[in-house]
């Protein structure tokens, strides 16, 4: 291996573009090589980023043996066959979230890893932002002490009304959920350490089938809930609030937050800030960097097993509401 983390990413779209400017904060990392389906996007990104290796077929990038580390940028239902592509071609692999579709792909792809002896990550950069290692300690310490609700919204108001855009095509995976309430059901699973017991959710599936609106309630125990909220056509506040029974902590924009306040019964607010340069995808690359050097195959942050948990209750909130994708039929 060189000095650096070789990374080559498949699929050019919007977020690999974010995902390449966190790149370019990262002193371990290299883009080293890039792969689109269209020979003239792969030379013009590759131009603007530095990559050494424009290929106009994934497959290319999968097999060139100085690529280390795969990124899977393509939409949701692209994720289960492009990770295996290159988890079989020997690369490590950080996949985009969702993960999959479904926790049945997501089992394959995490199989395929562990046959292959190969790195696998889902890529909720959001775990490793510094005010998440805060918000980790801060519950490890009990500093609010005992968590009994989790709230979380993640909200927006898509720009396109193209029945065939990721965000609203059924035969992409669209919808909310998977496209952001997926944070925020990684966030309840981190806080908890579990999965919920019951789920309750009610949905409102847009013309196209999929889910533009959704609120669900998860139960634990008697005395452990969550409440997600999250849509595409409606911007909601994007907070998070962990209330325990000594306080809460709230963090705003919690998927890439820069700051949490600790609220402490009768005492002052006390904020966490963390300021840094970009969006913030250097810190998720930077974790993933070093798993590779010391030879994991895992992410103790993001560990697979907690990624299929996750895949499941996902499945179970779509249960809910009966909302199968084409390519579940
Ligand atoms: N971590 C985050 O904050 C974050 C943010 C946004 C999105 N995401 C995730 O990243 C993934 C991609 O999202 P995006 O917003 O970047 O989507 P996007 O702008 O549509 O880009 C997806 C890229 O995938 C490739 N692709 C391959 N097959 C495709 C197909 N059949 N239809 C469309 N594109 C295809 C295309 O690249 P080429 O034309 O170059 O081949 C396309 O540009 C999604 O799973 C999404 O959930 C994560």
């Amino acid at each position: 291996m060189s000095d650096k983390i070789r990374w080559g990413l498949i699929g050019l779209g919007s977020i690999a573009r974010r995902f390449s400017n966190g790149l370019l904060l990262e002193p371990t990392a290299e883009i080293y090589a890039v792969a689109s389906r269209s020979k003239d996007k792969a030379n013009a990104f590759g131009a603007e980023f530095g990559a050494t290796k424009c290929y106009d077929s994934y497959k290319a990038l999968a097999k060139d043996p100085d690529v280390d580390v795969a990124y899977i940028g393509t939409p949701h239902t692209h994720h289960l066959p492009h990770t295996i592509m290159c988890l079989e071609a020997g690369k490590h692999v950080l996949c985009e979230k969702p993960f999959a579709v479904n926790a049945s792909e997501a089992r394959q792809m995490i199989d395929c890893a562990r046959a292959n002896n190969r790195f696998l990550m889902d890529a909720f950069w959001t775990r490793f932002f510094p005010a998440m290692i805060k918000l980790r300690e801060l519950l490890a310490d009990k500093a609010i002490g005992d968590v009994m609700l989790v709230q979380a919204d993640f909200g927006y108001r898509t720009g396109s009304a193209d029945p065939k855009s990721r965000i609203l095509n059924p035969e992409l995976a669209g919808g909310a959920l998977l496209d952001v309430g997926s944070y925020c059901v990684q966030l309840a699973s981190m806080v908890y350490g579990k999965q919920p017991r019951d789920i309750v959710s009610q949905v409102t599936l847009g013309a196209t089938g999929v889910d533009e609106l959704s609120v669900t309630v998860f139960k634990y125990s008697d005395y452990e809930m969550a409440t997600i909220t999250t849509a595409v056509r409606l911007s909601t506040p994007h907070e998070a609030r962990i209330v325990g029974t000594d306080g809460h902590i709230a963090i705003d924009s919690f998927w890439s937050p820069y700051e949490l306040t600790l609220h402490l019964h009768g005492q002052a607010p006390q904020t966490f800030r963390y300021d840094r340069e970009g969006e913030g995808f250097q810190y998720e690359a930077a974790a993933v960097g070093e798993c590779i050097r010391a030879g994991l195959t895992e992410s103790d942050v993001m560990p697979l097993d907690e990624t299929l948990a996750i895949m499941e209750t996902l499945d179970r909130i779509r249960d809910n509401w009966g909302l199968r994708y084409p390519s579940e039929r």
